[in-house]
């Protein structure tokens, strides 16, 4: 008999929806995010076969270039994955075109209604489009107004607007934008990214929580006693200098990403699973939320800069040496801060968020750590018995393990903690796709439920004001403490849990 190619646990897993015939219109087709996240994606998609055959990718942005250039580009950013599979490739990189357009511009607006018009003929995309704002945050405003104005956003069945992050820079601007988008088109027309969302394990928060009966009765104050959210990045701040210089990482990192996984992991259960019942939970429970000293921010957060590490032959810069970076720069590369959330399910569990660059390795996980046995029977190994935690593992390394404490082999009555694993791997045979594959499928087929619904931006952003207007205002009384690249961060950090009688987890 011959072995079986496929893994049986994937066996039925791809019921794949079906997206429908379309022209995805990136705006900032010659950036960054378009060569290493979105047309690597839109290729993925198109090997797994989840493109319709009526499909176009329009690429946008102010430079002059024909199909030609674009193509040739685009297969460059595919790098080896274009020359693993040429035939597919080619037929992936005819689904391809290019126009030179300046959203500002009213004749460059006008060209782009003639050449969607044109391509919905050649490729019978039947009018629908999805339009991916993949350009200065600042632009994100006139952009959309530019393709209402055209009338390019008048049909809310044909016509979507997928819009990145970051959405706003604050509570107000963030109002004002959504005052703006909601103005050019109906919410569910719009689709705000936060790629974290498009990572297998943080939506597998949800089957965990709501698909077993033994995690959601225990998944309250009484029973865990603390939660800490880590996004540690091996990178430093790359060849993205100017953005990262007015956004520092309470923008960059903690208002999306960290925030949007402390509501996954707090929410309440939806009464359904269906987009809008889900984001109503969301909405709720960061609207709960608030940092743990409100009216003295400084005493929840913790601020930190890279400085130099590495080794002799490996040295690393430090932030204030990177190409771009202000020598005297004081943007935060790493930020820590306490949370708790009013409701009956949390009130009084501490939430703790970190997140940095140029730490000691990559690492994004979820620990909720249970309360401590009531009363020691036994002598533990580590002189306490450690308390039971259950780690969400987001990535690498995607999967989940539980710690609890078990016997010691031998006479005594000793107990020592053990971890109990899965890994998506082992169990599944292969990678998750990245964010991005999911997050166009989705934003392409019409559902939401992956995206933030401009009332939990607004409370995302509400939630640190006290933290923006602290550092706009008085920044000496948040300080950046320095902290040498390729470690934990700096030391204060660690004493915003040792005050608790905690540790961060140090995997
Ligand atoms: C982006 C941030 O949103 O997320 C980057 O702008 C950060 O600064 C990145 O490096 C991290 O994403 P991931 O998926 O690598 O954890």
């Amino acid at each position: 008999m011959s072995a079986p190619t496929t893994n049986p646990l994937r066996v039925g897993l791809r019921q794949e929806r079906v997206i429908p015939p379309q022209c995805l219109v990136i705006f900032g087709a010659s950036g960054d995010l378009t060569h290493r996240k979105l047309i690597p994606a839109l290729f993925q998609l198109f090997k797994q076969r989840r493109l319709p055959s009526e499909f176009a990718i329009l690429g946008c942005a102010r430079r002059q270039w024909s199909d030609e250039v674009f193509r040739n580009k685009m297969e460059t950013a595919l790098g080896e994955e274009a020359k693993k599979d040429k035939n597919a490739t080619t037929q992936f990189l005819r689904s391809l075109f290019y126009e030179s357009i300046d959203l500002q511009k009213t004749e460059d607006i006008n060209k782009l209604s003639t050449r969607l018009e044109e391509l919905d003929r050649l490729k019978a995309t039947h009018g629908n489009r999805t339009f991916y704002l993949s350009v200065s945050p600042t632009f994100y405003g006139s952009g959309c107004k530019a393709l209402a104005n055209a009338g390019l956003l008048n049909d809310p069945k044909r016509s979507r607007l997928v819009i990145e992050k970051p959405f706003g820079r604050d509570y107000s601007s963030a109002q004002a934008l959504n005052q703006l988008v909601q103005s050019c088109c109906q919410e569910s027309q719009v689709y705000r990214i936060d790629h974290y969302l498009g990572k297998e394990t943080v939506q597998n928060i949800l089957v965990l929580r709501f698909a077993n009966t033994i995690f959601e009765p225990i998944w309250n104050r009484n029973y865990i006693s603390s939660v800490q959210i880590t996004a540690a990045e091996t990178v430093g701040v790359e060849e993205r200098a100017g953005y990262y210089e007015s956004s520092g990482a309470l923008r960059d990192m903690v208002q999306n990403h960290l925030t949007q996984m402390l509501a996954i992991t707090a929410m309440e259960p939806p009464g359904h699973f269906d987009p809008e019942a889900i984001r109503n939970e969301k909405a709720k429970v960061l609207q709960a939320a608030h940092l743990a000293d409100e009216g003295e921010p400084w005493a929840c957060c913790i601020r930190g800069q890279y400085e130099r590490g590495g080794t002799k032959t490996n040295p690393i810069l430090s932030y204030r040496e990177e190409p771009g970076v202000n020598s005297n720069s004081t943007t935060e590369t790493y930020l820590a801060t306490k949370l708790f959330i009013d409701n009956w399910r949390w009130q009084g569990v501490p939430f703790y968020l970190r997140t940095g660059k140029r730490l000691a390795k990559r690492l994004s996980e979820i620990v909720l750590t249970f309360r401590e046995s009531p009363v020691h029977l036994f002598d533990a190994a580590g002189g306490s018995p450690t308390a039971n935690q259950l780690i969400l593992r987001i990535q690498p390394d995607e999967g989940a393990e539980f710690r609890f404490e078990v016997k010691s082999p031998g006479s005594g009555m000793r107990s020592r903690p053990v971890e109990m694993e899965f890994s998506y791997e082992e169990s599944f045979g292969e990678h998750s796709d990245e964010g991005y594959v999911r997050l166009l499928a989705d934003a392409m087929l019409g559902d939401p439920t992956l995206f933030t619904r401009g009332d939990e931006v607004e409370a995302a952003w509400r939630l640190y004001t006290p933290l923006l207007e602290l550092i706009e205002d008085s920044p000496w009384q948040l300080p950046i403490y320095p902290y040498e690249s390729r470690t934990w961060g700096p030391a204060e950090s660690d004493a915003l849990l040792s005050k608790d009688g905690l540790l961060w987890r140090r995997p």
